[in-house]
Protein backbone atom coordinates (compact mmCIF):
# COMPACT_ATOMS: atom_id res chain seq x y z
CA UNK A 1 0.00 0.00 0.00
CA UNK A 2 1.10 3.20 -0.30
CA UNK A 3 1.54 6.20 1.76
CA UNK A 4 -1.12 8.00 3.37
CA UNK A 5 -1.81 11.93 3.52
CA UNK A 6 -2.65 13.68 6.82
CA UNK A 7 -2.88 17.27 6.55
CA UNK A 8 -2.05 19.27 9.71
CA UNK A 9 -4.57 22.37 10.25
CA UNK A 10 -1.62 24.36 12.67
CA UNK A 11 -1.38 26.63 9.85
CA UNK A 12 -4.89 27.16 8.82
CA UNK A 13 -7.31 30.21 8.58
CA UNK A 14 -8.87 29.11 12.19
CA UNK A 15 -11.66 31.69 11.97
CA UNK A 16 -12.20 29.60 8.37
CA UNK A 17 -11.56 26.24 10.07
CA UNK A 18 -14.38 24.21 8.84
CA UNK A 19 -14.28 25.49 5.52
CA UNK A 20 -10.80 25.05 5.54
CA UNK A 21 -11.05 20.91 5.99
CA UNK A 22 -13.64 20.71 3.87
CA UNK A 23 -11.60 21.70 0.98
CA UNK A 24 -8.71 19.30 1.54
CA UNK A 25 -11.33 16.51 3.07
CA UNK A 26 -11.27 14.99 -0.67
CA UNK A 27 -7.41 14.22 -0.94
CA UNK A 28 -7.29 13.36 2.83
CA UNK A 29 -6.42 9.93 4.73
CA UNK A 30 -6.90 11.49 8.25
CA UNK A 31 -6.47 15.38 9.99
CA UNK A 32 -3.91 15.94 11.49
CA UNK A 33 -4.29 18.39 15.06
CA UNK A 34 -1.32 19.53 16.68
CA UNK A 35 -1.86 19.52 20.66
CA UNK A 36 0.24 21.93 22.17
CA UNK A 37 0.22 23.08 25.72
CA UNK A 38 2.70 26.21 25.97
CA UNK A 39 5.30 23.74 28.29
CA UNK A 40 6.22 20.39 26.36
CA UNK A 41 6.35 23.02 23.58
CA UNK A 42 6.79 26.06 22.97
CA UNK A 43 3.84 27.40 21.43
CA UNK A 44 -0.19 26.88 23.13
CA UNK A 45 -2.53 25.94 20.22
CA UNK A 46 -6.07 24.30 21.36
CA UNK A 47 -7.77 21.31 23.23
CA UNK A 48 -10.64 18.83 23.07
CA UNK A 49 -13.55 21.80 22.89
CA UNK A 50 -11.83 22.13 19.10
CA UNK A 51 -11.23 18.79 18.07
CA UNK A 52 -14.98 18.02 18.80
CA UNK A 53 -15.44 21.00 16.10
CA UNK A 54 -13.66 19.52 14.07
CA UNK A 55 -15.38 15.84 14.48
CA UNK A 56 -18.69 17.38 14.13
CA UNK A 57 -18.34 18.95 10.01
CA UNK A 58 -15.82 15.76 8.92
CA UNK A 59 -15.62 11.97 8.27
CA UNK A 60 -12.30 11.96 8.04
CA UNK A 61 -10.52 10.04 11.22
CA UNK A 62 -8.90 12.64 13.08
CA UNK A 63 -5.08 12.12 14.26
CA UNK A 64 -4.29 13.76 17.45
CA UNK A 65 -0.82 14.99 17.93
CA UNK A 66 -0.37 15.51 21.73
CA UNK A 67 2.61 17.75 22.46
CA UNK A 68 1.96 18.08 26.29
CA UNK A 69 2.93 16.92 29.54
CA UNK A 70 0.79 14.67 31.02
CA UNK A 71 -1.03 12.92 28.39
CA UNK A 72 -2.74 10.69 30.66
CA UNK A 73 -4.70 13.52 32.14
CA UNK A 74 -6.09 14.45 28.48
CA UNK A 75 -6.33 11.29 26.44
CA UNK A 76 -9.82 10.49 27.44
CA UNK A 77 -11.50 14.13 26.79
CA UNK A 78 -9.55 14.09 23.72
CA UNK A 79 -10.75 10.32 22.69
CA UNK A 80 -14.27 11.81 23.72
CA UNK A 81 -13.75 14.19 21.52
CA UNK A 82 -13.48 12.65 18.51
CA UNK A 83 -10.02 11.33 17.81
CA UNK A 84 -9.10 8.06 15.93
CA UNK A 85 -5.68 8.33 16.51
CA UNK A 86 -3.70 9.81 19.47
CA UNK A 87 -0.10 9.97 19.61
CA UNK A 88 1.88 11.59 22.34
CA UNK A 89 5.92 12.07 22.85
CA UNK A 90 8.74 10.06 24.50
CA UNK A 91 9.76 11.93 27.68
CA UNK A 92 6.46 14.37 28.32
CA UNK A 93 5.68 11.43 30.68
CA UNK A 94 6.88 8.51 33.34
CA UNK A 95 4.83 5.91 32.13
CA UNK A 96 4.35 5.61 28.94
CA UNK A 97 3.10 2.23 28.81
CA UNK A 98 0.20 2.70 30.78
CA UNK A 99 -0.56 5.93 28.47
CA UNK A 100 -0.53 3.89 25.29
CA UNK A 101 -2.89 1.42 27.39
CA UNK A 102 -4.83 3.53 28.35
CA UNK A 103 -5.15 5.16 24.69
CA UNK A 104 -6.06 1.75 23.41
CA UNK A 105 -8.89 0.71 26.22
CA UNK A 106 -10.61 4.07 24.82
CA UNK A 107 -10.71 2.31 21.35
CA UNK A 108 -8.51 4.84 19.89
CA UNK A 109 -5.22 3.91 17.78
CA UNK A 110 -2.36 4.63 20.60
CA UNK A 111 1.11 6.15 18.56
CA UNK A 112 4.82 7.32 19.79
CA UNK A 113 6.46 10.70 18.62
CA UNK A 114 9.62 11.32 18.72
CA UNK A 115 11.99 14.38 18.63
CA UNK A 116 14.88 14.91 16.90
CA UNK A 117 16.62 15.34 19.83
CA UNK A 118 15.88 12.09 21.73
CA UNK A 119 17.69 8.98 20.68
CA UNK A 120 15.49 6.39 18.35
CA UNK A 121 16.48 3.52 21.05
CA UNK A 122 14.18 4.55 23.86
CA UNK A 123 11.31 4.01 21.25
CA UNK A 124 12.15 0.54 20.98
CA UNK A 125 10.56 -0.91 24.51
CA UNK A 126 7.51 0.27 23.07
CA UNK A 127 7.11 -0.63 19.35
CA UNK A 128 5.10 -3.51 20.11
CA UNK A 129 2.48 -1.79 21.75
CA UNK A 130 1.97 1.09 19.63
CA UNK A 131 0.10 1.13 15.95
CA UNK A 132 2.27 3.93 14.60
CA UNK A 133 4.98 6.47 15.77
CA UNK A 134 5.37 10.02 14.61
CA UNK A 135 8.89 10.55 13.42
CA UNK A 136 9.59 14.45 13.89
CA UNK A 137 11.58 16.13 10.98
CA UNK A 138 11.78 19.44 13.23
CA UNK A 139 11.61 20.48 16.58
CA UNK A 140 7.74 20.32 17.46
CA UNK A 141 6.04 23.64 17.97
CA UNK A 142 5.67 25.62 14.98
CA UNK A 143 4.51 24.75 11.21
CA UNK A 144 6.65 26.03 8.33
CA UNK A 145 10.11 25.23 9.44
CA UNK A 146 12.33 23.34 7.45
CA UNK A 147 12.88 19.21 7.38
CA UNK A 148 16.02 17.90 8.82
CA UNK A 149 16.97 15.07 6.42
CA UNK A 150 19.30 13.07 8.51
CA UNK A 151 15.75 12.06 10.13
CA UNK A 152 14.74 9.96 7.82
CA UNK A 153 17.22 7.59 8.07
CA UNK A 154 14.66 6.83 11.54
CA UNK A 155 12.39 5.42 9.41
CA UNK A 156 14.12 2.77 8.24
CA UNK A 157 15.68 2.25 11.74
CA UNK A 158 12.58 2.04 13.35
CA UNK A 159 11.19 -0.38 10.64
CA UNK A 160 14.45 -2.66 11.24
CA UNK A 161 13.62 -2.39 15.07
CA UNK A 162 10.09 -3.53 14.91
CA UNK A 163 10.77 -6.39 12.50
CA UNK A 164 13.47 -7.92 14.64
CA UNK A 165 10.84 -7.05 17.56
CA UNK A 166 8.34 -9.96 15.23
CA UNK A 167 5.80 -6.86 15.56
CA UNK A 168 4.72 -4.49 12.82
CA UNK A 169 4.70 -0.60 13.06
CA UNK A 170 3.64 1.98 10.94
CA UNK A 171 5.81 5.60 10.74
CA UNK A 172 3.97 8.84 9.99
CA UNK A 173 6.93 10.97 9.11
CA UNK A 174 5.91 15.01 10.54
CA UNK A 175 7.84 18.75 9.76
CA UNK A 176 8.75 20.33 7.18
CA UNK A 177 7.33 17.94 4.42
CA UNK A 178 6.45 19.58 1.08
CA UNK A 179 5.84 18.96 -2.50
CA UNK A 180 9.50 19.29 -3.09
CA UNK A 181 10.74 16.55 -0.70
CA UNK A 182 7.52 14.14 -0.69
CA UNK A 183 9.47 11.89 -3.23
CA UNK A 184 12.36 11.96 -0.40
CA UNK A 185 10.08 11.43 2.45
CA UNK A 186 8.12 8.28 1.01
CA UNK A 187 11.34 6.53 -0.50
CA UNK A 188 12.32 6.21 3.75
CA UNK A 189 9.60 4.06 3.60
CA UNK A 190 7.21 6.48 5.46
CA UNK A 191 3.42 5.00 5.54
CA UNK A 192 1.88 8.67 6.48
CA UNK A 193 2.91 12.03 5.73
CA UNK A 194 1.94 14.85 7.56
CA UNK A 195 1.93 18.34 5.58
CA UNK A 196 0.97 21.52 7.14
CA UNK A 197 1.98 24.60 5.51
CA UNK A 198 2.92 23.67 2.16
CA UNK A 199 -1.20 22.73 1.88
CA UNK A 200 -2.29 25.22 4.06
CA UNK A 201 -0.09 28.53 2.85
CA UNK A 202 -0.15 27.51 -0.70
CA UNK A 203 -2.26 30.24 -2.57
CA UNK A 204 -5.23 27.42 -2.86
CA UNK A 205 -5.05 24.72 -0.22
CA UNK A 206 -7.61 22.41 -2.41
CA UNK A 207 -4.93 22.28 -5.40
CA UNK A 208 -1.96 21.99 -3.52
CA UNK A 209 -3.72 18.91 -1.04
CA UNK A 210 -4.80 17.38 -4.47
CA UNK A 211 -1.33 17.71 -5.92
CA UNK A 212 0.07 15.89 -3.61
CA UNK A 213 -2.51 13.29 -3.34
CA UNK A 214 -1.80 12.74 -7.29
CA UNK A 215 2.12 12.24 -6.20
CA UNK A 216 1.23 9.54 -3.38
CA UNK A 217 -1.62 7.77 -5.48
CA UNK A 218 1.78 7.82 -8.37
CA UNK A 219 4.11 5.90 -5.98
CA UNK A 220 1.22 3.89 -4.76
CA UNK A 221 0.71 2.53 -8.65
CA UNK A 222 4.36 2.03 -9.13
CA UNK A 223 4.11 -0.28 -6.16
C1 LIG B 1 5.03 20.73 14.40
C2 LIG B 1 3.74 20.00 14.15
C3 LIG B 1 3.52 19.65 12.73
C4 LIG B 1 3.36 20.85 11.83
C5 LIG B 1 3.63 20.48 10.43
O1 LIG B 1 5.24 20.84 15.76
O2 LIG B 1 3.71 18.79 14.89
O3 LIG B 1 2.42 18.78 12.58
O4 LIG B 1 2.07 21.39 11.89
O5 LIG B 1 3.64 21.65 9.68
P1 LIG B 1 4.64 21.82 8.44
O6 LIG B 1 4.21 20.81 7.41
O7 LIG B 1 4.43 23.23 8.03
O8 LIG B 1 6.02 21.54 8.95
ZN1 LIG C 1 2.16 17.28 14.34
Amino acid sequence: MGAMLAPSVLNADFARLGEEIASIEPFSDLIHLDIMDGHFVPNLTFGPVVVGAVKNVTAVPLDCHLMIYNPPEWVEAFAEAGADRISFHVRSCRDMESVIRAIRNLEVSPGLAISPEVPVFELKPYLGMVDFVVVMCVYPGFGGQKLMPEMLARVGAIKRDAEELGVAVEVEVDGGVKEENLLQVLKAGTDTVVVGSSIFEAPDAREAACRIRTILDGTRARG
